[in-house]
């Protein structure tokens, strides 16, 4: 195939990103072996339908017009072990609170976004990882291999595949289950109230919080777009980076009475920002699939990198197909974040505008943790609501990286741990998340900011 003809150009099929450039896709050492898995995925019932990702399409476009609220969020890298019913629970029950809180703050739904149910896969900066002389393969998530540093756990492995997306099947199984037997009925916020939200300087603002929402359930249920008796409708939806995409395009198909081929693994599908060049193979997997999906943007982007994102991923400029997550860090989003609203706009783009705080605020400290500091994480949402306002816009959403549990990864929050105190309950293989209570006050900080902008 002639390089000079435009992916764009040429059709589009479930595995035609099989042309183009692939990154951080493991070497597996039997590639028949994956064959078999990914014959094997292929014809398993899906994890999600097309009318769920329709409806999710739908309320996207809503919120890139600013009358809903995205609240994307969960593990960095969920891992095999953690499909617990407890951690589960918790996850549900964290983002739950965020959300009610952020619905009293932004005074309009919030659409609920789990990293969960197949974020089994992680990019990473280097191949390999040397301990001590020995190089073997850097641990790739739990789909890809195993984290324990010897040869046999680090060699890719394809029967992983099938193991992750049956866990996905169980996580989800369990949370669609939750949620319909009134788990996320908000008549009982005390359902998911969590023991030790007791300790917390801000319990007495959260119970205000939750009382206020009791007395002024109807208003609630307008907001929401659910009546009485009806809040076990309140819907989950699941995202996850679309990182191999042996595993993405095994489940991508047509079904019946709808045009088109969907992602059937996740309803919202995203490319990283180590992936997401558009003359690449994740990028061209994304452009031909029905689900609304995402790009990771970062500091290194281009105008023409925008302009050829829009071109392949939404030739059409529809509303909620296409959403941008911007992740520069605290420093440097004041320089960026104007350039690349500049850019999408120059090209007609209009699409939904998600702040990761995350992923740019990423730093070691002098004990080696890898860890991120709660003000810079509060600091560059707070300039994406400032900046995307000064410009005439809106900031649809965040994107979190965050458990239900009480570890010790990222610094600060009004009772965080400090520096010295990671070691505690550092628990994450890949990046460091938010824990319950940090989580619960990064949403009331964003609750105020949006009361106090008036959105
Ligand atoms: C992630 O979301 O875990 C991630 C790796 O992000 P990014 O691609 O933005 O670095
Ligand atoms: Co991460």
């Amino acid at each position: 195939m002639s390089p000079e003809i435009p992916a764009e150009a040429l059709p589009w099929k479930p595995d035609s990103w099989r042309r183009w450039p692939a990154l951080q896709q493991p070497n597996y050492p039997d590639p028949t072996a994956l064959d078999r898995v990914l014959a094997e995925l292929r014809v398993l019932p899906p994890l999600v339908t097309s009318w769920e990702i329709v409806q999710l399409r739908q309320q996207l476009a809503e919120a890139a017009a600013g009358t809903r609220f995205v609240l994307q969020a969960g593990d960095c890298a969920e891992r095999f072990a953690a499909c617990t019913p407890n951690r589960i629970t918790n996850m549900l029950k964290v983002l739950l609170q965020m959300s009610l809180v952020l619905v009293v703050g932004a005074q309009k739904p919030v659409i609920r976004i789990g990293r969960f149910a197949g974020q089994y896969a992680k990019p990473r900066s280097a191949n390999q990882e040397t301990r001590d002389g020995v190089t073997l393969p850097s641990f790739r998530g739990d789909n890809i291999n195993r984290p324990e540093f010897t040869a046999e756990a680090r060699t890719p492995d394809p029967q992983l595949l099938l193991r992750g997306y049956e866990r996905a099947s169980l996580t989800l199984n369990f949370i669609r289950s939750l949620v319909k037997s009134g788990f996320a009925d908000l008549h009982h916020p005390e359902y998911f109230d969590l023991d030790w939200v007791e300790h917390s300087p801000l319990a007495d603002e959260y119970h205000h919080m939750v009382g206020t929402i009791g007395d002024a359930l109807r208003f609630m249920e307008n907001v929401l777009g659910v009546r009485a008796g009806e809040t076990d409708r309140i819907d989950f939806f699941t995202t996850h980076e679309a990182l191999h995409l042996g595993y993405e395009s095994a489940q991508t198909r047509t079904v019946p009475r709808r045009p088109g081929y969907f992602n059937l693994t996740t309803h919202f599908p995203w490319v990283g920002l180590r992936t997401n060049d558009p003359g690449g193979a994740h990028v061209e997997y994304l452009r031909g699939i029905e689900n609304p999906v995402a790009v990771k943007v970062g500091t290194d982007f281009t105008r023409e990198r925008v302009a050829r994102w829009l071109e392949a991923l939404d030739p059409k400029r529809q509303p909620g197909r296409l959403t941008l997550i911007h992740r520069f860090g605290a420093g440097r989003i004041a320089d960026a974040l104007p350039c690349l609203i500049e850019a999408a706009r120059a090209e007609g783009g209009r699409v939904l505008w998600v702040c990761d705080p995350m992923h740019g605020n990423t730093q070691m400290t002098a004990g080696g943790w890898k860890t991120r500091n709660f003000a810079d994480i509060i600091s560059e949402v707070q300039q994406a609501f400032d900046i995307h306002r000064a410009m005439g816009q809106t900031l649809g959403g965040v994107h979190i990286e965050l458990t239900g549990e009480n570890v010790t990864e990222c610094i600060g929050g009004s009772r965080g741990p400090s520096e010295t105190d990671l070691a505690r309950a550092y628990e994450s293989e890949v990046d460091p998340r938010l824990n319950y209570e940090q989580s619960l006050e990064l949403a009331f900080l964003i609750a105020r900011k949006m009361k106090s902008d008036g959105r």
